[in-house]
């Protein structure tokens, strides 16, 4: 491993995570890695405890119905808790409305709604700013349009989205409004009650704080969920269909508990520091960055001339240059890890005519990184665009001058 990584790629994943997340995993499942719920001795019934307590504290913590915390479940990450709720709740001939800031955990679920159960889906475009407008998503509306999904924050250009606004929409109309939070659990405060979200998609892994391998759903009491997988659930085993009732309804197996351990120590970090300051300190950092690049001749950004309503998540391309060979750059010669290509969204770099030139370099900036990080990003930028400017000038060609008085003989 490289000693001195820059790490900017914490919209893939935050990294690292707190000591105090990784002690926590650790004498978890030393001192308590039985399996939950299979079993009445104590042990095991200490350890099921922390998933009770878990639920509640979500609930609590994505404002979801606080008297209703079974309706918190857990699955492995977010594209796992999409593919349970998008199938969950459309049926043939519902229509879903959605946009083209989705991650593929959303586009393709309901692409395969689209083409394998006769479903019908929107997708609306975002502004030039990176927003999509609720008044689109009015006019999009049909009879048949069951369930509206966004994605809160984008991981490609960063920008956030008016969810109040949205939920307000679907509320009076009576659709199902899920919001794919990935990029803003722990970083944006999310409240399902007052911004009226349905469902809220999460990961464990980002913002968050907690390790790979665990995300979940939180479903407010009124939202009717049909289960698409069925298994074992550590209760009532003589049932020969999977259980109606919540959690198990949504669950399936034994649950991954060192990931319940990493997210319960995850938010006893975030209770600490507070969601907002990390998102406050996040971003003077991601100022920094987007003000060093716009500096730079040759660096095109996307998306983040205001960073208000934005998350620190920066999106570029350096001219003239494949945005992969920028980030082989920037990690061979400057130790930093970006991330490039097309990030998991197409339909935003669709929308951004960037999909020919193989998408942006993506910087996103987290909780752990510091000024110095910033600096030697624009630095390493600098360097590039310097390089890719010398490499043009170097490549034009002298085209000779023909004196007008000189017939120009063509042969044939
Ligand atoms: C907006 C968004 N949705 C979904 C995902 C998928 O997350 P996971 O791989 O944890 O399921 C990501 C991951 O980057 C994301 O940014």
């Amino acid at each position: 491993m490289k000693q001195n990584l820059i790490y900017l790629d914490n919209a893939a994943t935050v990294w690292p995570k707190p000591e105090s997340v990784y002690r926590f995993m650790d004498q978890f499942y030393r001192t308590q890695g039985v399996n939950p719920g299979r079993s009445g001795y104590d042990l095991a019934v200490k350890a099921g405890s922390l998933l009770v307590r878990l639920r509640k504290r979500l609930t609590k913590f994505f404002g979801g119905d606080e008297d209703a915390p079974e309706r918190l479940v857990f699955s492995y990450n977010v594209t796992d808790a999409l593919n349970l709720i998008i199938p969950g709740l459309l049926a043939p001939g519902d229509h879903v409305i959605t946009t083209n800031l989705e991650h593929n955990s959303v586009i393709r679920p309901v692409n395969h709604m689209v083409r394998d159960h006769g479903c019908e889906a929107t997708y609306l475009p975002f502004d030039a700013a990176g927003f999509i407008d609720p008044d689109d998503i009015r006019k999009g509306i049909r009879p048949n349009t069951k369930v509206v999904i966004v994605n809160h924050g984008s991981n490609v250009i960063g920008t956030v989205q008016p969810l109040k606004e949205i939920g307000c929409l679907c509320r009076e109309r009576g659709i199902v409004f899920v919001v794919d939070t990935a990029q803003t659990a722990g970083i944006i405060p999310i409240h399902m009650r007052e911004m009226n979200i349905d469902v809220v998609a999460f990961t464990g892994h980002k913002a968050l704080m907690g390790s790979m391998g665990i995300g979940g759903l939180c479903i407010r009491k009124h939202v009717e969920v049909r289960q698409v997988r069925a298994g074992g659930t550590g209760v009532r085993s003589v049932e020969p269909h999977h259980l109606e009732e919540y959690p198990w309804r949504l669950e399936f197996g034994t649950p991954n508990m060192v990931g319940v351990a990493s997210l319960w120590a995850g938010q006893d970090w975030l209770d600490e520091q507070g969601v907002e300051r990390v998102h406050a300190r996040e971003m003077w950092l991601a100022s920094r960055l987007v003000k060093g690049l716009q500096e730079i001749d040759g660096v095109q950004l996307y998306c983040c001339d205001n960073l208000q309503n934005h998350l620190s998540t920066v999106l570029m391309n350096v001219s003239g240059v494949d945005p992969s060979a920028v980030g082989t750059m920037l990690d061979a010669d400057h130790d930093i890890a970006t991330r490039t290509g097309l990030h998991c969204a197409p339909l935003v770099h669709q929308q951004l005519g960037l999909v020919e030139s193989g998408g942006g370099v993506r910087f996103s900036v987290g909780a752990f990184n510091t000024e110095e990080d910033v600096e030697a990003a624009i630095r390493g930028v600098a360097d590039i665009a310097r390089w890719a400017h010398e490499r043009r000038a170097r490549s034009v060609h002298k085209i000779p001058v023909i004196e007008e008085s000189e017939p120009v003989q063509i042969s044939a």
